[in-house]
């Protein structure tokens, strides 16, 4: 997503604590607290915000969280949230591989990863959001029956996806390599679907529940993505 940088957005994100938690405070108990409710939901990637926000209006009892890297897509997400009143969406401006160390064992429910980016080069797999490595971290974090729901126009990224939850023993509970617009009651539309319906693209979902491979003492948190080779 590339997207101006927005020189309000820093700023803005550090005035709205009561929405957003300090990337560098992870270890702080407001965002342990937060990930104490019963069932919060993460989408990884969130972008501008679109999709978790619609999704927030429609369950007003459930919690959300969004982790979005880039910092203007933050900060416009927040923007929206705040202006929402919405109350039960918070959000992290950092990378999903700076984040996951802090979310503690089967904390959270449900995973969105919409249109991820794709990253079709062989050597750039280990940044895909449905990495071997990044998935062990989201078994270790989902509570048991938790589950990965996952859209994509991009047919690659979707199968490879697939195939490594089937390595990993995950249970596909829906799949659909032409899904109609909002046929599941448990979704929102965000940004991205919207563009790629628009341009006629099949959009693929799956939803996948949590598998038995185990992230046991052999598991070892992984690595953020800076410090690993990343070419
Ligand atoms: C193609 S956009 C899709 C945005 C949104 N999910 C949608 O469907 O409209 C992918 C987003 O994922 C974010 N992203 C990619 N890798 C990430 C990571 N490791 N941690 C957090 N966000 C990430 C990017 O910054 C970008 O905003």
């Amino acid at each position: 997503m590339r997207l101006k940088y927005k020189p309000w957005g820093k700023p803005y994100i550090e005035e709205h604590r009561e929405i957003t938690f300090d990337a560098n405070k992870l270890n702080d108990p407001r965002f342990q607290e937060y990930l104490d409710h019963q069932g919060v939901y993460i989408e990884v990637g969130a972008g501008r915000g679109d999709f978790i926000i619609g999704l927030a209006k429609k369950f007003p009892r459930r919690q959300f969280l969004a982790i979005e890297k880039n910092l203007s897509a933050a900060s416009v997400a927040t923007k929206k949230i705040v202006e929402s009143g919405l109350r039960n969406i918070r959000l992290v401006d950092a990378d999903i591989y700076d984040v996951v160390p802090f979310i503690p064992d089967e904390t959270i429910s449900g995973i969105f990863l919409n249109f991820s980016d794709p990253w079709p080069k062989k050597r750039h797999a280990k940044r895909r959001l449905t990495f071997d490595n990044i998935v062990l971290e989201y078994q270790r974090i989902l509570v048991r029956g938790g589950k990965i729901f996952q859209k994509t126009d991009n047919l690659d990224l979707f199968n490879y996806s697939l195939e490594n939850f089937r390595n990993n023993r995950w249970k596909i509970d829906f799949l659909s390599f032409d899904y109609p617009e909002l046929s599941a009651d448990f979704d929102s539309i965000s940004e991205y679907e919207k563009k790629f319906r628009l341009a006629g693209n099949k959009i693929n979902r799956l939803v996948a529940k949590k598998g038995l491979r185990t992230y046991g003492p052999e598991h070892k948190t992984i690595e953020p993505l800076a410090n690993a080779d990343a070419d």
